[in-house]
């Protein structure tokens, strides 16, 4: 059997995995804001419906996928170098991607201990069923689920200025930070 060889770094940006990931943790992402807007409001005696449940299940599944995101980013450094940027807007940009990384991972626990507090069983897609992460009724699981939610709409807006910042980039400052996030064709057609 032959040997696999370690697929090196796209010279200079994201190689192809890393861009499918981060497009299929941005679609993830939308659908789960979707699903947040549209679910019915947890209070006591909520009988967890589909929606609740959907929303349970993405939170899993955005968890796993950024978990693996964030191991592979901690194996394949890649160069990120701007050369036309200030040093404030490449700490800025690295110090957001830090903390998009830190709100996927903790939000999601934290939703998982506000779901145990509330006594709702977190069964992702029906594949298996989660432990609870603190015993139902825990005053802890209840300050989660607030901690959780103020940490979600916060994503939110630090996903806009994301977006809008790598929009900038390609509009105003026609530089090819966004072109090193979307697929190699036209990366190519960016050097050209
Ligand atoms: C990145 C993934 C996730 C995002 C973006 C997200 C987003 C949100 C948002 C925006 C709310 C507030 C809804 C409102 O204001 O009405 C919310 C509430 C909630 N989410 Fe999530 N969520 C995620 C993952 C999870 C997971 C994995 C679970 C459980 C396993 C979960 C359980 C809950 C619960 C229980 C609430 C109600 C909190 C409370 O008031 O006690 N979430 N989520
Ligand atoms: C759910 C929404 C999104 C999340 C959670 C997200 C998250 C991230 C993270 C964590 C990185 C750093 C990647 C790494 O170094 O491992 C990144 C890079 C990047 N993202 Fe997003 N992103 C989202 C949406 C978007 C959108 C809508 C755009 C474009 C309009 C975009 C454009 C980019 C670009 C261009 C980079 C590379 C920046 C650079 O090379 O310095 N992202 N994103």
């Amino acid at each position: 059997m032959a040997t696999p060889t370690p697929q090196a770094p796209a010279a200079g940006g994201y190689d192809a995995t890393a861009k499918w990931l981060h497009w299929l943790v941005f679609v993830l992402v939308f659908a789960q804001f979707v699903v947040s807007i549209l679910m019915p409001a947890m209070r006591r005696g909520t009988v967890p419906g589909p929606l609740i449940n959907l929303h349970f299940s993405l939170g899993v599944l955005i968890f796993v996928v950024v978990a693996l995101r964030w191991l592979r980013r901690l194996r394949r450094p890649v160069d990120l170098s701007m050369p036309d940027s200030a040093p404030w807007e490449r700490l800025s940009a690295g110090m957001t991607h830090t903390l998009l990384y830190a709100l996927l991972l903790a939000g999601p626990l934290l939703g998982w201990a506000a779901a145990s507090a509330r006594d709702f069983p977190v069964t992702p897609f029906k594949l298996f069923s989660l432990p609870y992460l603190v015993p139902a009724g825990t005053r802890a699981g209840f300050t989660a689920g607030d901690v959780h939610s103020f940490l979600m709409w916060t994503l939110l807006a630090l996903i806009g200025l994301h977006s809008a910042a790598a929009l900038y980039h390609h509009y105003f400052r026609h530089d090819g930070v966004l072109r090193r996030m979307l697929p190699s064709r036209s990366a190519g057609r960016a050097s050209r």
